[in-house]
């Protein structure tokens, strides 16, 4: 064991729980706090009941980071270390919808957690924020971390004015941060353990991957400046990143300063490519149907990941295929339990 205690907020979700299996895995003790409200009791359960990793799920808390008194009694009750903040929402249409919901949640909710943190000394986080504050990328060049931030989202301005409270409050010596802004996450855990588990599911591979019983994959726009007229993303596979979150972890243990750090691949994937890789690994046609653009969509998206390979030692191991086929392995799963 490292003897660590760390708090994952949002660890019942996607992200969160393959993060928290990273860490118990590498001998880290962990405590989830979630609402339940996206993420899942049974992704809990199930990191509970593993058993032969150094590190554990010592507590799952279902709270909500709303309410001060619940995250404050976390603080009181464990010796918290760091801590790995993923719970928010995070869809991009329902925060056009819904603006207020996504402030009071993603930004009141990270204040609230902040407060507690300093009120308990505990000074070092890792925050998961996105490729959406950099709103419409000026160029289809590969985005570094100093690129103009302009969000075109309240989704993407809730997670950019978290990065600057942070930014601020390291000023002060209060918080210390790494941020890491993850472009498209993809994958599952390799062993179906966890996986992508969104209700409902907007996302583009797992999207894919529903259509192959037979019913229908919409594909959102072909007529973009692109070299097919299909949306450019980053794809990073979902375990590579959360082993992103343990070299951050070890970056602010080791003295690092507050930063912020691009998590994708430098390379992208057409939507119209990512469909035919998906029909060539699974060895089959896919109904798929032209639809009019989604409303948002920016036409490319690709990170430069050079800032988080030199600084943090990161790189990412995994192919698209892999993501793919783990995607695929997981939904079975998941159909199955319907
Ligand atoms: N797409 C389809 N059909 C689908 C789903 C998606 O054609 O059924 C297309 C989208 O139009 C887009 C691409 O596939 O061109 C990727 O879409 P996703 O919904 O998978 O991902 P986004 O790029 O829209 O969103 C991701 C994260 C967000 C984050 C955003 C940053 O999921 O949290 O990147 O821009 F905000």
């Amino acid at each position: 064991m490292n003897g660590k205690t760390i708090l994952v907020t949002g660890g019942a979700g996607y992200i969160g729980s393959h993060t928290a299996l990273a860490l118990i895995k590498n001998g880290y003790d962990v405590v989830i706090f979630d609402n339940l409200e996206c993420g899942h009791i049974e992704t809990v359960d199930t990191l509970k009941n593993l058993s032969s990793y150094r590190g554990r799920i010592i507590d799952f808390i279902k709270g909500d980071l709303k309410n001060p008194e619940e995250v404050s009694s976390v603080f009181i009750r464990y010796k918290i270390d760091t801590v790995v903040h993923f719970a928010a929402y995070i869809s991009v249409e329902e925060s056009v919808k819904n603006p207020q919901k996504y402030y009071e949640n993603n930004i009141v909710g990270s204040m609230n957690l902040f407060s507690e943190m300093i009120k308990h000394d505990v000074n070092k986080i890792v925050f998961s924020s996105t490729a959406a504050v950099y709103g419409e990328p000026k160029s289809s060049e590969a985005l570094q971390e100093n690129h103009e931030k302009y969000p075109i989202n309240p989704y993407g301005w809730s997670k950019f004015m978290v990065e600057q409270i942070l930014s601020d409050y390291s000023k002060i010596n209060k918080i210390k941060s790494a941020v890491l802004r993850y472009f498209n996450v993809a994958g599952a855990n390799s062993e179906a353990i966890i996986g992508e588990w969104h209700n409902p599911e907007t996302h583009l591979i797992p999207n894919i991957l529903r259509a192959t019983n037979g019913k229908t994959f919409q594909l959102f726009g072909n007529d973009f400046d692109t070299k097919d007229g299909t949306c450019v993303r980053d794809y990073v596979n979902v375990e590579d990143l959360a082993d992103a979150h343990l070299l951050a972890l070890d970056y602010l243990e080791s003295g690092g300063i507050s930063d912020c750090f691009n998590i994708g691949t430098n390379e992208g994937n057409t939507v119209k490519e990512i469909f035919d890789i998906c029909e060539r690994v699974l060895e089959q046609k896919i109904n798929v149907k032209i639809c009019e653009r989604r409303e948002g969509d920016p036409a490319f998206l690709v990170a430069c990941n050079n800032k988080a390979q030199k600084i943090l030692g990161w790189t990412p191991k995994r192919s698209i295929e892999d993501s793919i086929l783990s995607a695929y392995k997981w939904q079975a799963k998941l159909a199955e339990k319907k």
